[in-house]
């Protein structure tokens, strides 16, 4: 593929963010061009050839910047390749067996006709805003559960899957 992939993302704390960059700067390494942008500033995704969109899961549900781009570019999403990522387990579940999707990424993957779905371990940092991410902290469950090695790994299926 010679085109763009857009690399997309919906987060409260950012560490969603963190991840989206690591997918693209993966990507890049393969020589793929990348742009990475939250998905509530993406106004369209013709001018892109691949997309990879995640989101933080809060409640059982993607961030709702997540479910939101997918809803206003469901038709477009459809015609392009397209993955999808969760961001969540404040614990070591995500590195210890794959995730299914929460109900609601099923759905869109269905919808999308997604090439594949990967749930990443999540990151509740000291810093996080509001009072349930406080409670959670109180009680001693935060902390940085991300795996960045299997975050890269993932992303150099969806490269190999791409590259010509
Ligand atoms: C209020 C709250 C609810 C959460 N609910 C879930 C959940 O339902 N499932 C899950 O796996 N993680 C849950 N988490 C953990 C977050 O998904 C995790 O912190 C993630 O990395 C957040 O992404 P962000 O920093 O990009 O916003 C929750 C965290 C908070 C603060």
């Amino acid at each position: 593929m010679t085109g763009t992939v857009l690399v997309t993302y919906g987060t409260k704390n950012g560490s969603t963010a963190h991840i989206a960059e690591s997918i693209a700067d993966t990507l890049r390494r393969h020589g793929l061009t990348v742009e990475t942008m939250r998905a509530s500033s993406v106004p369209f995704v013709t001018r892109y050839d691949a997309v990879v969109v995640g989101g933080g899961l809060y409640a059982g549900r993607w961030h709702k910047d997540a479910r939101a781009f997918v809803r206003r570019h469901r038709p477009d999403l459809a015609q392009r390749p397209v993955w999808l990522f969760s961001s969540g387990p404040l614990d070591t579940s995500a590195a210890e067996r794959e995730l299914p999707p929460v109900r609601g990424v099923r759905r869109a993957m269905l919808e999308l006709h997604a090439r594949g779905h990967a749930t990443f371990g999540g990151c509740l940092d000291d810093d996080a805003d509001g009072w349930p991410a406080r409670r959670i902290l109180r009680s001693g469950n935060g902390g940085d559960f991300r795996d960045f090695e299997a975050v890269a790994a993932w992303a150099s299926g969806i490269a190999a899957e791409l590259k010509p």
